[in-house]
């Protein structure tokens, strides 16, 4: 396997979530009030960990307003991993939470080298319009460009002010303990990842108030430095960010599921027989080598990808379990778990490329400009 990297802009190779929960400090999920168990990523244990969650759980229990608030990175494909978070807006608009969606298009330019024209036409036709499809409603929700954040001057001046004051309380050396390799553009990035986070609460937007952060762990680094930064700004009423974090839905192979192999993940946009065919070709299987062996010792779903891809999409916890010891016993082979896989992915797709047609018409209503 390829050489591990982790660092908020690029995650290759297996993650261990165990040592980052440890190393990055945050604390493991643990129990909810029983509504959350109605989101699948919840009852399942795929968010796994937290900062400051509880103030969230209060702001819902006492219907007291809350954001929930993050961002896209506008490059590559959006695949099936990308679902994952278009599922928690779903869920927190269902709560009642207003959304911010931070298209990071000042990121990409300077992460990824992308032209902010580029980052536009992919944001719309990649994530947009899939996150319509998945669900998201255009009411209580802004989705923004980080390089054009408003219309409306006001507004405008006040996000990107806040970047600049948040400036000078964090110090280089916290960046370089934070992000390792640094550079003035990622600098740049990470504040305005920061204001991102914060801006929902200056007087020009909600006012102070619970913010919840979800999102993947590579991203704790910006969610610490901007805690921290937080903590220190003296000029700006803030309540401190909350966030959660989710396991990424494995790549096909194994490791994690990455935009520039098309071999590692299916799009929200592949035709039946490709999803037939990666699935067959590519998904790393617990089955043993013979089908002899695999009878007698069962397979091992825990390592299967098939089995894990329906962990995530599989909503019948019945179902799943049925599928689980069927599979563990023997009964079940290899290729019938991943014919089961195709057969989930393809219904669900043939319904979301529709549902996409469909969102394209909707797009105006997402995208704020004042
Ligand atoms: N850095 C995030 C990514 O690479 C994108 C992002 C920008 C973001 N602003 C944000 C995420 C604010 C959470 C909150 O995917």
């Amino acid at each position: 396997m390829e050489k591990p990297v982790f660092n908020p802009w690029e995650v290759k190779g297996n993650v261990d979530y165990e040592k980052l929960t440890k190393e990055f400090g945050v604390t493991p999920l643990g129990e909810l009030p029983s509504y959350f168990h109605n989101e699948l990523l919840f009852r399942r244990g795929k968010i796994f960990a937290q900062r400051d969650f509880s103030r969230i759980l209060d702001a819902i229990k006492h219907k007291k307003p809350l954001v929930m608030m993050t961002g896209l990175m506008p490059t590559g494909k959006f695949h099936i991993g990308h679902a994952i978070l278009a599922k928690q807006f779903s869920f927190y608009q269902s709560l009642g939470a207003k959304l911010y969606i931070a298209v990071a298009d000042v990121e990409a330019y300077h992460a990824r080298e992308q032209t902010l024209e580029e980052s536009r036409k992919n944001a719309i036709e990649q994530y947009i319009l899939n996150y319509i499809a998945l669900g998201l409603k255009p009411q209580n929700c802004e989705i923004y460009f980080q390089g054009e954040r408003s219309s409306d001057g006001k507004k405008a001046s006040a996000y990107y002010r806040l970047q600049n004051l948040l400036a000078r309380h964090a110090t280089f050396n916290e960046f370089k303990a934070v992000y390792g390799e640094i550079t003035p553009g990622k600098m740049i990035s990470g504040i305005l990842q920061a204001s991102d986070m914060l801006h929902p609460q200056l007087p020009e937007f909600e006012g102070p108030l619970p913010v919840v952060v979800p999102v993947g762990i590579d991203q704790d680094p910006h969610i610490r430095l901007a805690r921290d930064m937080a903590s220190r700004i003296k000029e700006v009423k803030l309540m401190q960010l909350s966030s959660t974090y989710h396991y990424f839905v494995p790549g096909l192979s194994g490791g994690k599921m990455s935009s520039s192999d098309p071999n590692s993940f299916i799009a929200l946009t592949d035709d039946e027989k490709t999803v037939k065919t990666k699935v067959n070709k590519y998904a790393f299987s617990g089955g043993r080598d013979t089908i002899e062996e695999h009878r007698r010792k069962g397979g091992v779903p825990e390592i299967d990808v098939a089995y894990q891809w329906l962990t995530f999409f599989e909503e019948d916890d019945k179902k799943l379990q049925h599928i689980y010891d069927d599979y563990k016993s023997g009964k079940m082979l290899s290729g019938e778990l991943k014919t089961i896989l195709i057969e989930k992915l393809n219904a669900f797709l043939k319904e979301h490329q529709t549902k996409r047609e469909k969102a394209k018409s909707q797009i105006e209503k997402f995208i704020v400009r004042d």
